[in-house]
């Protein structure tokens, strides 16, 4: 693939493509096909090398954050901006969200490139864009840093509360899950109850360690794994009622109700699948199957999946109230309705005879064509 950030192309090369003008269609490396826009930004001083994806603004200006992340390739860069993207497109239409959906990655190790200029920079660059994209935090970017950025740019969120911001979007992620699974007990068990079910989480950071407040709560017994030792002990104080799994195949290997990934993507592969007791999956990470046909895979063993970009939608449910004035009951009411959304997708995957993941991906689609379509009504001069 073209390098569009080589200063100097080399003889032999394509020259690059200009911003806005995605790779042409044909030309081997990342698929592009269905974004609107996708921006390559450049500023050699504060060593600022970004990409902007911009999937659909079809319900409204592309939402998703800034992933600063030291990318192997400036093709994996791309990958990861254009799947993003498309992803924040799905995950905002379900939400119910006036947004489209957008990505960026900042090419960089964050530990030693992030500095004021060069997030300033980057600043510089999204408000160019005059509101199409809205950016926020993601792997490697913290509201300290959207504060920043927001000092060159008002299409900002997820600042720190201090400065209006939404804070820590941990907290409506996990409720947002919990709803989820209170839905999967119910088609699952036939009741929305989760006291006496046995959940079993996979990753205790922001998002798994708030979700297990919620399920101890509720009365649910509550098995966790993570890599991190600290984190782990840090789950087990505040909820002495959890028990620790001694590793990955420890926990999955427990007769869990449930199974909730919180830690990486790709966490739901053919192996786990094929070993998994639990009849539901519902948890906070992204991107939780490892390869298409999972979904039906998972389906064919009567697992019920609750998709992964509806059931953690709390977190952009609650960035996406800052740009009104944040106001976390409103947030909270929303993020609560995630409940009624993972049971009406339910329905319908079993009307239509899909896996929910189909599901979920029909009614975004639905919806971004039917309310997008209503832009065409002329309102006038
Ligand atoms: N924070 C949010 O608001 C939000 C919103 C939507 C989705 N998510 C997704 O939820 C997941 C967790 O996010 P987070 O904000 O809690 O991140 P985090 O970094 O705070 O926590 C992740 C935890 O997973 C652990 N972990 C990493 N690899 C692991 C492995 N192989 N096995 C077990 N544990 C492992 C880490 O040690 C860490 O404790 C991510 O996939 C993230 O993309 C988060």
């Amino acid at each position: 693939m073209t390098h569009v950030f080589a200063t100097s192309p080399q003889s032999g090369e394509s020259p690059a493509p200009s911003a806005g003008m995605p790779h042409v269609a044909g030309t081997p490396g990342p698929n592009h096909a269905g974004h609107e826009q996708v921006v390559f930004c450049q500023d050699a001083q504060t060593g600022l090398r970004a990409i902007i994806a911009i999937y659909s603004t079809a319900l409204g200006p592309a939402l998703g954050g800034t992933r600063f992340y030291p990318y192997e390739s400036e093709d994996a860069a791309l990958t990861d901006a254009l799947n993003l993207s498309r992803a924040m497109a799905y995950k905002n239409a379900l939400a119910g969200l006036d947004l489209g959906g957008g990505k960026a990655v900042i090419l960089g190790d964050p530990a030693r490139g992030k500095s004021e200029a060069l997030l300033r920079a980057y600043g510089r660059f999204v408000e160019s864009l005059n509101g199409r994209y809205i950016t926020a935090c993601d792997i490697g970017t913290y509201s300290e840093d959207m504060d920043i950025v927001a000092r060159e740019c008002s299409h900002v969120t997820g600042r720190t509360v201090p400065n209006g911001g939404a804070g820590d979007s941990s907290v409506l992620t996990a409720l947002g899950v919990y709803e989820g699974m209170r839905a999967c007990a119910d088609h699952a068990f036939g009741s929305t109850s989760l006291a006496g079910r046995l959940v079993g989480v996979e990753g205790v950071g922001k998002v798994g360690h708030r979700l297990v407040e919620h399920l101890t709560q509720a009365g649910a017994r509550v098995v966790i794994w993570d890599v991190d030792a600290p984190a782990m002990a840090a789950a087990l104080a505040a909820n002495p009622a959890a028990e620790a799994a001694a590793s990955r195949a420890d926990l999955l290997a427990r007769p869990l109700d449930v199974y909730a990934p919180c830690a990486m993507g790709g966490a739901l592969d053919d192996d786990t699948v094929a070993t998994l007791s639990a009849r539901v999956v519902c948890g906070g990470a992204n991107n939780q199957l490892a390869h298409a046909g999972i979904d039906k895979l998972l389906a064919d063993r009567g697992i019920l999946y609750a998709p992964d970009y509806l059931v953690n939608s709390g977190g952009v449910i609650q960035v996406a109230d800052e740009l009104a004035g944040f106001h976390f009951e409103r947030a909270k009411a929303r993020a609560e309705q995630i409940f009624a959304t993972t049971k009406k997708l339910f329905a319908l995957a079993d009307e239509e005879g899909v896996p929910p993941a189909v599901a979920a991906d029909r009614l975004a689609e639905r919806r971004m064509a039917e309310v997008g379509r209503l832009r065409a009504i002329w309102l006038g001069d």
